[in-house]
């Protein structure tokens, strides 16, 4: 069922239940991160790896350390500002939160997402709630309740439906694992924007990465492998080159701002005429899922300027473009 009934969607995850929630980032598949059952349910559902390790969802800086998590000073400035907000902290975890929400790991990923719907629902609980992306472990995030509902509707009893979300890709995650603070995973808070703020960060790897060479190690489980894929091939990178290498009736196209004549014209996806780059990051994980329906052999995308959101662009894209059986080791 999709509705926008938060007391409907708190009955069922007191219970113990799935709930799909809608994040200014992307949708989330909830469940009460202290109840290892419905934890588990996330996993199951999503058909996700159990050494992939969930993010907790709060309303407040108050109830994290409430249940014992202590809170870095570089990240109470970032929160000051950024939370609630596309960015996710990971620090030690504590006792409280189970091993499951962790894979076992020491260490614990926070967000406090800003969308009203959600704040409101995470308010009237005492206790967080462990999301990932509401999508089949691998495929495209989703950004507004019909895409949960195409894909998990028969699986949950609940979407709360809030719109599209207005940010459109996953969340900037920061951890404070290490003596300088380091990006995991480029999203919808800029580096720009962090940096401004608590100064130089390290990356976990560089954004100059080719399309199909080898990636460094991730940090983090479930970081660098093929992801955010469309079922359709994606190339990433010259578009006019990769539109030559296929019959251009065929072939399907994510670009910024540019139209390409020799391919047909509702087979483009023009993210941002106006050259947005936020435009273009809360109209990509749509993009990908429209072309993915059309009746093409492979979808080219162009690269975007590595700066703002393009960085979390081309992390998609990039990933996006991993062949199958050419992924990491994880
Ligand atoms: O915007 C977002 O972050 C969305 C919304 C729903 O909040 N959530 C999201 O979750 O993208 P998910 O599970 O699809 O991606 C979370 C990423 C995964 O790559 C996971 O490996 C990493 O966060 N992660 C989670 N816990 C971690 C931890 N303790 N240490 C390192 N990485 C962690
Ligand atoms: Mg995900």
């Amino acid at each position: 069922m999709t509705g926008t009934d938060i007391n409907i969607a708190i009955n069922f995850l007191k219970q113990g239940e799935l709930v799909a929630i809608p994040t200014e980032t992307v949708y989330g598949l909830a469940a009460n991160a202290f109840d290892v059952n419905a934890v588990t349910k996330i996993y199951q559902v999503k058909n996700r790896p159990q050494f992939n390790p969930l993010i907790i969802h709060t309303d407040s800086i108050e109830k994290l350390k409430s249940w014992g998590l202590i809170l870095p000073e570089k990240l109470l400035q970032l929160a000051s500002k950024f939370s609630p907000g596309p960015l996710t902290y990971v620090i030690p975890k504590s006792d409280q939160i189970p091993d499951i929400v962790t894979a076992g790991t020491d260490a614990v990923a926070l967000r406090i997402p800003n969308h009203p719907l959600t704040l409101e629902l995470l308010s009237k609980l005492d206790f967080p709630l462990a999301a990932p992306s509401a999508n089949p472990s691998g495929y495209v995030s989703p950004t507004n309740a019909m895409h949960v509902y195409e894909q998990l509707g028969n699986q949950i009893p609940y979407i709360l439906d809030g719109g599209d979300c207005k940010v459109g890709v996953e969340s900037t995650i920061i951890s404070f694992m290490e003596e300088v603070p380091t990006i995991l995973r480029f999203g919808g808070l800029s580096l720009e924007s962090i940096e401004a703020v608590i100064g130089k960060v390290n990356t976990v790897y560089s954004s100059q990465l080719s399309v199909h060479g080898s990636q460094p190690k991730p940090i983090a489980p479930g970081m660098l492998s093929r992801h955010y894929a469309t079922t359709h091939q994606l190339i990433f990178g010259d578009v006019e080159k990769n539109i030559s290498l296929y019959n251009s009736k065929k072939v399907g196209v994510i670009s910024f701002h540019k139209k390409y004549d020799a391919v047909l014209e509702q087979h483009q996806f023009i993210l941002s005429e106006n050259k947005s780059l936020d435009e273009a990051a809360q109209k990509l994980f749509s993009a990908m899922r429209e072309i993915d329906k059309l009746d093409i052999d492979v979808i080219v995308a162009e690269k975007f300027p590595e700066e703002g959101l393009g960085r979390a662009i081309n992390d998609r894209l990039r990933r996006a473009s991993v062949l199958e059986g050419d992924e990491d080791i994880e």
